[in-house]
């Protein structure tokens, strides 16, 4: 059996920044904030705590974060929108620390929201954890797919079927594709050490993208409300760590 104790100790380092991100964020995202100053605040807090901002320049991604609110499915890239009373935000962090990467993301309320969204965010939580929580080795990643597909169909939503989760490690992203759809007891294996993440992107309507013209912003394209949260995790012998937890979730 291959070591994998000294990578998941990095992972977790690199996973640590990023959810701590994130909770710095939560005070910071109200009414009448830009998300380039969400954005801003990210960047320099992952700076100042001795990490790098993944998605700056990746693929000539512009900023160092990705916002997608409302019907933004993800990859949304901050701007000079200003949030509103009734939005849904997802901010999504990826940190580079010692070589390792770390991504996660979650939800944020802005004032009130309704009904719907509210239970589009429990839903695309929940739906997250459940697949989380069976994570073992010999289980499969058709598995995965699966108990999200399953728990969110029943809950008159739809997964998102053109981006996945993806291993990561000392690489942003690599092989095997995570799928959030799928069947049981299908595809490869789960071992001893591996690390991906789950990020489960959910539509209250159809599940069809539009990519904007900035060749980024995935939105749906019926304009449905979209929700999404994502864990870094590794596997273990006995079962599975979650290198981005953190004690608030949303
Ligand atoms: N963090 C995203 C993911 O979960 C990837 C963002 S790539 C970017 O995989 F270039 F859009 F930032
Ligand atoms: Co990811
Ligand atoms: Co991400």
């Amino acid at each position: 059996m291959i070591d994998y104790k000294e990578k998941f100790e990095k992972m977790k380092i690199a996973g640590n920044l990023a959810s701590e991100t994130l909770n710095m964020l939560t005070n910071e995202i109200k009414e009448g904030v830009s998300t380039d100053k969400i954005d801003q605040l990210g960047y320099e807090y992952i700076r100042d705590h001795g990490g790098y901002s993944a998605p700056l320049f990746y693929r000539g991604f512009p900023k160092s974060l990705c916002t997608s609110l409302n019907h933004v499915i993800c990859h949304g890239i901050p701007g000079k929108r200003i949030l509103d009373e009734g939005d849904i935000l997802n901010v999504d962090v990826t940190t580079i620390v010692d070589g390792y990467y770390g991504d996660t993301s979650r939800m944020y309320s802005i004032g009130k929201i309704s009904v719907k969204a509210q239970n589009l965010i429990n839903v695309t939580y929940e739906s997250l954890m459940k697949s989380i929580k069976i994570l073992k080795p010999g289980l499969k990643l058709g598995d995965i797919g699966n108990e999200i597909q399953t728990y969110v169909e029943a809950r008159g939503f739809s997964v998102v079927r053109d981006f996945c989760g993806h291993g990561i490690g000392e690489k942003f992203h690599e092989p095997p594709n995570i799928l959030h759809y799928g069947k049981k007891n299908t595809g490869m294996e789960l071992t001893p050490g591996m690390t991906f993440t789950i990020e489960p992107m959910i539509n209250s309507g159809k599940y069809d993208v539009k990519i904007l013209d900035d060749g980024w912003t995935a939105v749906s394209k019926d304009k449905s409300l979209s929700a999404q949260f994502e864990h870094t995790v590794g596997i273990k012998d006995n079962g599975y760590e979650i290198f981005t937890e953190s004690v608030k979730v949303m």
